[in-house]
């Protein structure tokens, strides 16, 4: 099992540039077999996810060719395959297939996703809006048999503006007959971006962004192209490692705007940034300062930035609260920061921080993606050396963050 070590204490300086984001490439992969010929994606992250679903697409017949960060992917010869668990179970995302074969033959037989253990991530708001649209779902053991004899456009109004089902239900949307109205729509940049791809073949989405996505079916979609949007969740865990340990480090490659709540709490804690469209260089200060945080749906405070925020806690002067709210089971990290020697109370998904404390390191183990994530942060303020086994979920989602770190003066070894 692989495992990263990390040697604390090493100034940052430099630049990093930021790949594109994992929440957009994993469904733009499934939603790309909705074209009748071929699609380009660009400034695709090389992350296991990525490469998980390339295999999901050339098992249902697709022909592709990752290279260089640019996806082509040949649809002509796309089959309606059962989606086995062997395939679905490596990641969250191959739900995707849901709403992307839903909307291209009508049918679909997908086993349960995988992902993260971060909650129990029901997939209620998803199905009953298939429903809504005509589709009638089976449940044999963990498969799911989706079937629509027609596939007709409904006013859904999503009971929580989950990322997910919002994508999904455009995915099914675009190719089926009439308008489909998303009420209490996700309105996260990933969006926008999985919108304009879906346009680009020639879908008609409108309001993406915002609460309310209309959608008119068509029954043509092809000649897909879009370049991934900078991943905002990278770019924000090597912000907030630059916050408590950098010097000059140049995060590059990002989207300011998308950074808007993330950037609000630094300035808070006392971080130095100069910030452009397009890039942040980051110095961390002599003293941060304690801040609460709690997690929201966008555009407030992303939830997959809480974890790794909660490394910068412990080294804040005073008491810093923290609330995730998105889901229930993310704060398996937090026994680990303990273990480092960070003080805190933990009562359900608040967290009270103690700070500033120096971290020492020791082994730990990476639970979950931002979990990870946040290990490593923690791993490169600590003094002395961490080990951290579970580099499967960092590798899930953050394109060479070994080597990128290590561009810029961090000591970290990837060990196979
Ligand atoms: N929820 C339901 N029912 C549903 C769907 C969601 O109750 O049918 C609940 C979930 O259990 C959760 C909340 O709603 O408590 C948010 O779920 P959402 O559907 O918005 O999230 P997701 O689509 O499962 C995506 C990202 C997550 C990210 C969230 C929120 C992917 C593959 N995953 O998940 O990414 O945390 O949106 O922004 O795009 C990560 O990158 O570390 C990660 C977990």
């Amino acid at each position: 099992m692989p495992k990263l070590l990390i040697e604390g204490g090493h100034t940052l300086s430099g630049v990093i540039n930021v790949s594109g984001a994992k929440n957009s490439v994993v469904a733009m992969i499934p939603a790309s077999i909705l074209c009748d010929t071929n699609a380009k994606i660009y400034n695709v992250p090389n992350i296991s996810d990525t490469n998980d679903l390339i295999d999901i697409i050339n098992m249902l017949g697709c022909k592709s060719n990752f290279t260089d960060n640019t996806l082509i992917i040949d649809t002509k010869n796309v089959k309606n395959e059962v989606i086995t668990s062997s395939y679905s179970s490596k990641l969250r995302a191959s739900y995707y297939f849901m709403g992307a074969l839903l909307g291209k033959y009508r049918h679909v037989e997908l086993y349960l996703p995988g992902g993260c253990q971060i909650g129990a991530r029901p997939i209620d708001i998803h199905l009953d809006s298939f429903e809504k649209m005509g589709v009638k779902i089976t449940k044999e053991g963990d498969k799911f048999i989706l079937d629509a004899k027609k596939l007709v456009g409904n006013e859904l109004n999503l009971r929580f503006p989950s990322v997910g089902a919002t994508i999904n239900i455009m995915l099914a949307a675009v190719k089926a007959t009439g308008k489909t109205t998303i009420n209490n729509a996700a309105k996260e940049p990933e969006i926008i971006n999985i919108a304009d791809f879906l346009n680009s073949m020639g879908a008609r989405i409108t309001g993406a962004g915002t609460s309310q996505i209309e959608i008119e079916g068509v029954d043509f979609l092809d000649n897909g192209k879009i370049s991934i949007i900078p991943d905002r969740i990278e770019a924000g865990t090597y912000l907030i490692a630059g916050s408590l340990i950098g010097k000059n480090l140049t995060i590059n490659n990002l989207c300011s705007a998308d950074l808007s709540a993330l950037i609000s709490k630094l300035r808070e804690v006392g971080v130095n940034m100069e910030i452009h469209e397009t890039s942040i260089t980051v110095t961390s200060p002599k003293v941060l300062l304690p801040i609460n945080v709690k997690t929201l749906v966008y555009p407030g405070f992303v939830t997959d930035l809480g974890q790794p925020m909660q490394a910068l806690l412990t080294k804040c002067k005073g008491i810093s609260l923290f609330e995730e709210t998105i889901y229930e089971n993310r704060m398996q990290h937090i026994k680990y920061l303990q273990k480092m020697g960070a003080k805190i109370e933990l009562n359900n998904n608040i967290a009270l921080f103690k700070g500033p404390v120096n971290l020492k390191g020791t082994n730990v183990t990476a639970t979950d993606l931002r979990a990870g994530a946040t290990l490593v942060i923690a791993a490169l303020i600590a003094k002395g050396t961490t080990k951290i086994d579970g580099i499967k979920h960092i590798l899930r989602g953050y394109d060479s963050l070994p080597r990128k770190l290590d561009s810029v003066g961090a000591k970290i070894t990837l060990v196979e």
